[in-house]
């Protein structure tokens, strides 16, 4: 019996500063959505608050072409679906609400179309849709996961390490900025010794993080070359918090993802009188702790009393 779908799939946050498409974590904010089967010729989609008042109900909405794209892979016809979904994970702001709503639809296609793809599978779909895995695989699998999709076998390859026991202070500021624009700052090559710094630098600041040396850690990831030079004049208040959370002692100060989030790593210590500073500084933007996700995405099936 196929029951109600109910997901609860967190945010993430991509980068890290050094590990651009590749490194990410999870975080406690969600894109909560519930799914059954109806008996309407068509998919039917509720959104219930912020963050996705503005999404279409018609068969444009995401969720909905991702679903049928893997209905189409596997040969198979979804039932139509009503959909309700809340989310407390702000659009366009490098929190990876797209790979979320990705990841919900590869869970939806799975569930109501019988098709049983595993974990492992999923991941391998996600990332090829989405082109890179590092906001997608946190999403699935939780905590923070370093990975490589192979555009060549198409083959998805991920490592996990511990979460840093650090507190994560993000500021959002009030403006989206779309991953394709920020993409577009990007330049298309890089020179052989430009590529051997940022490597040498990436591979330090992993090692630096296994062993829990945050100063060593955030000193490396404020150190990218691959995005960061790029993308900070899209995102004018990023210099300031960067240095204004180094006066709070903090280990870092990145951009989330393709932004325009900052993402600042800092010590339990320090972490309320950073918000509370960055408050002060930026009204217009949205201060505050959010805390690490380790579970991933949570299914539950809940089956009408009969
Ligand atoms: N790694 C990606 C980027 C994350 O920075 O563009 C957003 O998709």
């Amino acid at each position: 019996m196929e029951g109600v779908l109910h997901l609860k799939v967190p945010a993430s946050t991509a980068n890290l500063g050094v590990g651009f498409d590749s490194i990410g974590m999870a975080l406690n904010k969600y894109l909560v959505i519930t799914a059954k089967r109806n008996d309407q010729q068509r998919w039917r989609f509720k959104h219930l608050g912020p963050n996705v008042d503005d999404l279409p109900n018609d068969e444009t909405h995401y969720i909905y072409q991702i679903a049928q794209r893997v209905a189409s892979r596997f040969d198979i016809t979804l039932p139509c679906l009503d959909i309700e979904m809340r989310s407390d994970i702000p659009m366009a702001r490098g929190l990876g609400s797209s790979a979320s709503a990705l990841v919900a639809a590869l869970y939806i296609a799975n569930h109501f179309g019988a098709l049983q793809l595993s974990k492992y599978e999923l991941l391998q779909l996600a990332t090829e849709f989405e082109g890179h895995p590092d906001n997608v695989a946190p999403t699935i699998y939780g905590g923070l996961v370093v990975g490589y999709f192979d555009p060549e076998t198409g083959d998805t390859d991920i490592s996990y390490i511990d979460v840093p026991k650090v507190d994560v202070v993000i500021t959002v500021p009030s403006y989206e900025l779309k991953t394709t624009e920020a993409r577009q700052a990007l330049p298309s090559t890089m020179t052989h010794q430009q590529a051997v710094r940022s490597s040498a630098i990436s591979n330090t600041m992993i090692s630096a993080l296994i062993q829990h040396n945050y100063t060593l850690a955030g000193k490396m990831m404020e150190q990218d070359q691959l995005h960061e030079p790029y993308r900070q004049s899209l995102i004018p208040e990023f210099a300031e918090i960067k240095q204004l959370a180094r006066s709070s002692h903090a280990y870092a100060t990145v951009i989330s993802g393709a932004g325009p989030t900052v993402l600042t790593l800092v010590h339990q210590a320090y972490s309320g009188e950073l918000v509370r500073t960055l408050r002060s500084y930026f009204p217009a933007c949205t201060s505050e702790i959010v805390t690490i996700n380790e579970s991933g995405i949570v299914t539950e099936i809940v089956y009408p009393a009969s």
